[in-house]
C-alpha cells in the first residue's frame, strides 16, 4: 500500500510542490494532498501577477494557494519578491515612461515587498527574497538586470532588510539555478558570505534543482550540498525536477532531431539520477531542511515549455495519469 511521498519521508525533510490555482482542485488537489506537507506558489506570487499596477494588487489566486495550504496544514513557502523576471513593467518607470531612480527604485521595492510579507505572515515561513541574481557568464558577477542597472548590488540586500523588517520570524533565502556549476556555486557562495559579513539578515540558500537525467553526478551534488552548508545557513532544494533532455540553456528553439519519447532507456537512467539525488539528500538530512518538486505531475511540466516550446517533458514522480511512476517506487523505498 502507497502510504505517500510525505510519509516515507517524514523523519527526513518536509516534501514540498510548487503549485498553481488549477493543481488545488480535483484530481491533483488529491495527489498534493497524499503526498506533499509543503507548497510553493508556481507564479502568482511573482511581482507581475500578484503587484500589475503600482496600486494595484492581485491577491486572489494567491490568497487560495494559502488558503489551501491552512486547511490542509501544509508548511508554505513564498516565492519570489525580487526578480527580473514575471515583473511588472511599470516597476521600472515613471507616469512620463522615463526609468526611475534608484531611490524610486528601492522604495517601490520596499513598498512590495512589505505588503505582500504582511499579507502572508501567518502562513508564509520562507520566502525566496532575491531570485536569480548571479550571472552565467564566468566573466560577469551579477546578473545584468533592469534590477542590477538602476540600483547596482544594492538591491539584493536592501531587499532582505524590508523583508525582516515586514516579518520578524520569516526565514529569507537566497534562491538560483545552475548552482552545480563550480563558477557561479562560488559566486553565489561569494556574495552570500558578503551579505553575511554586512549583518544583512539571510537565513537561507535554495538550491532549485532544475536537473537532468545526465546531471549533476554524485560528485558534484554532494559538493554542492556541503558548500552552501558551509556558510552556516539552511539549504533548501527548491524547484526540483530531472528533465530527460540535456539541459542546453541557450537553445529556445525545437529542432526536427528532438524526441518527446519517454523510451525504456530514459526510464531507467531517471530512476537512476533519482535514486542518487535522494541518497545523497537522506544522508544530508541534518543540512537540508526542506525539498520541493516544480511541479505535480508529468500531465504538466514547466519543462513542456521550456527552454524550447512545445517539447514534452517527464521529470518529475508522478505520471501523466498523476499515478506514481516507477521512479516513485525506487524514491520511497529505502
Ligand atoms: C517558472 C514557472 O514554472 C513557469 O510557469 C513560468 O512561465 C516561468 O517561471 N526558476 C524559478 C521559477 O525560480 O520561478 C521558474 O518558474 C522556473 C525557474
Amino acid at each position: 500500500e502507497d502510504k505517500g511521498l510525505k510519509t516515507y519521508y517524514q523523519d527526513y525533510f518536509p516534501m514540498g510542490v510548487a503549485v498553481s490555482p488549477y493543481a488545488i482542485k480535483g484530481e491533483q488537489a488529491e495527489l498534493i494532498k497524499k503526498n506533499f506537507n509543503s507548497m510553493t506558489p508556481e507564479n502568482v506570487m511573482k511581482s507581475g501577477p500578484i503587484h500589475p499596477k503600482e496600486n494595484e494588487y492581485n491577491w486572489k489566486d494567491a490568497d487560495a494557494i494559502a488558503e489551501f495550504a491552512k486547511a490542509n496544514g501544509m508548511r508554505l513557502r513564498g516565492h519570489a519578491l525580487v526578480w527580473h523576471n514575471q515583473a511588472p513593467d511599470w516597476l521600472y518607470v515613471d507616469e512620463n515612461g522615463e526609468e526611475v531612480s534608484k531611490e524610486v527604485l528601492l522604495a517601490r521595492l520596499k513598498s512590495h515587498i512589505t505588503e505582500v510579507v504582511t499579507r502572508y505572515k501567518d502562513v508564509i515561513y520562507a520566502w525566496d527574497v532575491v531570485n536569480e541574481a548571479i550571472s552565467d557568464d564566468p566573466d560577469e558577477f551579477y546578473r545584468d538586470s533592469k534590477l542590477y542597472q538602476i540600483c547596482g548590488e544594492e538591491f539584493i540586500a536592501r531587499a532582505f532588510e524590508y523583508a525582516r523588517e515586514a516579518d520578524p520570524d520569516v526565514q529569507l533565502f537566497y534562491n538560483d539555478y545552475e548552482v552545480i556549476n563550480p563558477v557561479k556555486r562560488e559566486k553565489i557562495y561569494k556574495m552570500v558570505r558578503g551579505l553575511q559579513d554586512a549583518g544583512v539578515p539571510i537565513d537561507g540558500v535554495g538550491i532549485q534543482g532544475h536537473w537532468s537525467v545526465f546531471e549533476p553526478s554524485e560528485e558534484t551534488l554532494r559538493a554542492t550540498i556541503d558548500r552552501f552548508t558551509g556558510l552556516g545557513l539552511e539549504v533548501q532544494v527548491t524547484e526540483l525536477d530531472v528533465s530527460i533532455y540535456k539541459k542546453e540553456h541557450t537553445r529556445r528553439e525545437k529542432l526536427p532531431t528532438d524526441d518527446d519519447t519517454f523510451t525504456d532507456e530514459l526510464k531507467k537512467k531517471q530512476i537512476e539520477q533519482y535514486d542518487m539525488i535522494f541518497k545523497v539528500f537522506r544522508e544530508n538530512k541534518e543540512k537540508l531542511s526542506s525539498v520541493t518538486f516544480w511541479n505535480v505531475s508529468d500531465q504538466y511540466s514547466w519543462l513542456d515549455h521550456f527552454p524550447v516550446p512545445d517539447r514534452k517533458d517527464y521529470p518529475l514522480l508522478f505520471g501523466e495519469d498523476n499515478q506514481p511512476k516507477e521512479v516513485y517506487w525506487t524514491v520511497v523505498d529505502f
